[in-house]
């Protein structure tokens, strides 16, 4: 059969590919460790869970406006006003089937076909792919040995005439957060370039520093016009299967963004908005003690791999992630097959040490591999270790 090109140029997710693997080796009975999550390892706060149980006894569970219900699209101005420090109009907010629903449709509001984006390595995987869906183009700033952004790569890029830049803090893959440096250099291009940021805001309440994460908009809430922010309650609040996330920016790539989904899904799923007004609504310490513990499991891992040779990473502050530099054990062998990339030792160590993680290549960062740490302390442990013994088994 003849696939558009669109589809045929569609990449799988390569994430969702390592899972999938590791959950055949689960299904033939095999003990896997997995630290390729995407995903908090928590259930769903029970008072969340009971506000979509009282939702749906309620009756909303019929159709509701493409844009989101008003009670959700209030909160989302409120949680807003806080964190951000800005005021949103009603006609500034969208509500969308998770975060990755809301960038994919920001990039086809901004993006004709043969336009370009900025992108900083290591990305989430799905910015180029959903970038390349709009016939646009991705351009890579390459991975900074210090920080978050390639300031200079980026400035090159919008030199180029890059329309948008991608900006995700914390990131997914590295835990890195922009610091505040980084942030005012990023808001003197937006100006001098006249050019957008989609701020990818999902793991903004996953930091491990006592500070809260530096935003663009707290620090220039003129540009407030030029950003859209990207958020949703899959990370903070542990929802990533209820599929409910929202992006505020100007009044016209908003509306754009509610065409496309008049057009395409319709509404998140309407008793799922009435449970994330409870989410928002909750009191701090439902996500500060998750981040908590993460903060501890972030310690433990961190000790362990101080342990190994040939592995360097930098310490992430936030997200829940890292990324294991393992340059230093290309070109290595194990048992005859030779570790010529990161997705090879990825493979060997899924295959001989049933620990499966995430290649870097999938983030424009080969030599690398992403582990997660929502995973339980037991299985962090472990999973280090064998790391650790497919280490020494290298020749
Ligand atoms: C950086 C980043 N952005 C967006 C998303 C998508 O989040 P959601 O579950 O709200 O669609 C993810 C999920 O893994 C992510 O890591």
């Amino acid at each position: 059969m003849e696939l558009s090109q669109r589809a045929q140029a569609l990449p799988a997710s390569p994430t969702l590919a390592i899972s999938a693997r590791a959950a055949e080796l689960r299904r033939a009975g095999e003990r896997v460790f997995s630290l390729a999550a995407g995903q908090p390892d928590f259930p769903t706060p029970e008072h969340i869970r009971r506000a979509a149980a009282a939702a749906m006894e309620a009756g909303h569970t019929g159709y509701a406006p493409s844009a989101g219900v008003p009670e959700l699209r209030a909160a989302i101005r409120r949680y807003a006003a806080e964190r951000l420090g800005v005021e949103y109009a009603d006609d500034q907010v969208v509500v969308g089937c998770g975060a990755k629903q809301c960038l994919a449709n920001a990039f086809l509001a901004l993006l004709d076909p043969g336009q370009r984006a900025l992108l900083q390595a290591p990305y989430w995987v799905s910015y180029p792919a959903q970038v390349r869906l709009c016939g646009a183009e991705p351009l890579v700033a390459p991975a900074p040995e210090q920080g978050l952004l390639d300031l200079a790569a980026i400035r090159r890029g919008l030199e180029g005439g890059a329309r948008l830049v991608v900006l995700n803090s914390p990131s997914n893959p590295s835990g890195q957060v922009a610091g505040t440096e980084e942030i005012d250099a990023l808001a003197g291009l937006l100006r001098e370039f006249d050019c957008y940021l989609v701020s990818d805001d999902i793991y903004e309440r996953i930091v491990f520093t006592p500070e809260p994460c530096p935003h663009l908009l707290r620090r220039h809430p003129d540009l407030a016009g030029r950003v859209i922010v990207v958020n949703g309650v899959s990370k903070s609040y542990s929802m990533t299967g209820w599929r409910l996330g929202w992006a505020l920016g100007p009044a016209p790539v908003i509306g754009a963004m509610r065409r496309l989904q008049d057009q395409t899904t319709s509404n998140a799923v309407t008793f799922v908005q009435h449970a994330a007004v409870a989410a928002l609504e909750s009191e701090p310490e439902v996500v500060d003690a998750m981040v908590r513990q993460f903060s501890r499991r972030l310690d433990l891992v961190c000790r362990l791999l101080d342990d190994i040779a040939g592995i360097d990473y930098r310490r992430p502050q936030g997200a829940f992630y890292l990324m294991l530099d393992v340059h230093r054990l290309l070109g290595r062998s194990w048992r005859g097959r030779a570790v010529d990339s990161a997705a090879r030792l990825a493979e060997i160590l899924l295959d001989s040490q049933r620990v499966a993680v995430v290649p870097g290549e999938a983030f424009g960062a080969p030599g690398f591999l992403r582990i997660s740490i929502a995973a339980a302390r037991e299985d962090l442990e472990q999973a280090v270790a064998r790391l650790g013994r497919l280490v020494e088994e290298l020749d």
